[in-house]
């Protein structure tokens, strides 16, 4: 089963810029037991050097490429700087690539460690072309005396954790054959009921939630072909569109980042009593992804 969003796993071509946006403006910390700074962690296997972002339960994964010619290089080469993939956490990692592959999936890294491996951590890739454009990978965490390590939490300001990730695709059977029959995701049928999902006016897209742990995936639906969202999907193909934070308040964390220098996209919405307040920060304030603030009212 996927019981969180392990990360979300964003490709940088400069890491000093990276730890000024996340560390210095959003207030997040890196776990320096995995990732000391100033480097990060070494990943030889595609020659990235890794800093681990606790953001609730969940984490962002900056990756910065030193190789121009490894996987992840290319990627900032073809795409630029910005969301390259998603992390699932999986509490048995054997019985989920296997799930994968009966749905036709291609790993493209096959589980490493083994089962009854003492301690550390084993992952395994999915390749993009059958999860909606992204690459998935999934993480668990071995036993050590029979004890999985809780995650650790992180926070930045008011930003508590992950809300959701926002997934931009053509239409609402590709989205349900992936999240809910292939990772078994359930949907919030009270926010977002079948078969129409949640209406969002702002940008005319129609709206279903996965919900994963704490978070959400929110995958977004075009409904014209000239909203921000379409012409993304038009532009760029299906895949991971933006990351909103949960704040627990919006009005103080808009200030520090609207002080620090960071582009804000329209104003904070107003909401009634049982509805939430939003606002985004565009892609080009934050290394190549569009950031989104949620408070529920
Ligand atoms: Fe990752
Ligand atoms: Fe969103």
């Amino acid at each position: 089963m996927f019981t969180r969003l392990h990360h979300l796993g964003l490709v940088v071509g400069d890491l000093e810029a990276a730890k000024s946006l996340w560390l210095d403006t959003y207030g997040f910390s890196v776990d320096e037991e995995r990732s000391p700074l100033p480097d990060g962690r070494n990943v030889q296997l595609d020659n990235v050097n890794i800093l681990d972002i606790p953001v609730g339960e969940s984490e962002l994964e900056i990756n910065m490429a030193n190789d121009p010619n490894s996987g992840t290089g290319k990627f900032l080469e073809r795409r630029g700087a910005g969301p390259h993939h998603i992390c699932l956490y999986s509490d048995d990692m054997d019985a989920d690539v296997k799930r994968l592959i009966d749905a036709g999936q291609q790993i493209v890294v096959s589980p490493t460690g083994s089962a009854d491996q003492e301690g550390g951590s084993r992952v395994a890739f999915a390749h993009p072309k059958s999860n909606l454009g992204f690459l998935l990978e999934i993480w668990q965490n071995m036993p050590v005396n029979g004890i999985v390590p809780e995650p650790p939490r992180g926070k930045g300001g008011s930003l508590t954790y992950v809300h959701h990730v926002g997934v931009v695709c053509n239409n609402f059977e590709e989205a349900l054959a992936l999240f809910r029959d292939t990772y078994g995701l359930k949907i919030d049928d009270v926010k977002t009921p079948l078969p129409d999902g949640r209406f969002a006016e702002s940008d005319n897209v129609k709206i279903l939630e996965f919900l994963v742990g704490e978070s959400r995936i929110e995958v977004s639906v075009p409904q014209d072909e000239i909203s921000g969202t379409a012409k993304f999907l038009a532009n760029r193909g299906s895949g991971i569109h933006h990351v909103c934070f949960y704040s627990e308040d919006i009005e103080s964390d808009v200030a520090r980042l609207n002080t620090a220098g960071l582009v804000q996209i329209g104003e904070v919405t107003g909401a009634d009593e049982g509805g939430s307040r939003v606002t985004f920060y565009h892609p080009k304030s934050n290394m190549g992804i569009l950031v989104e603030l949620w408070q529920d009212v």
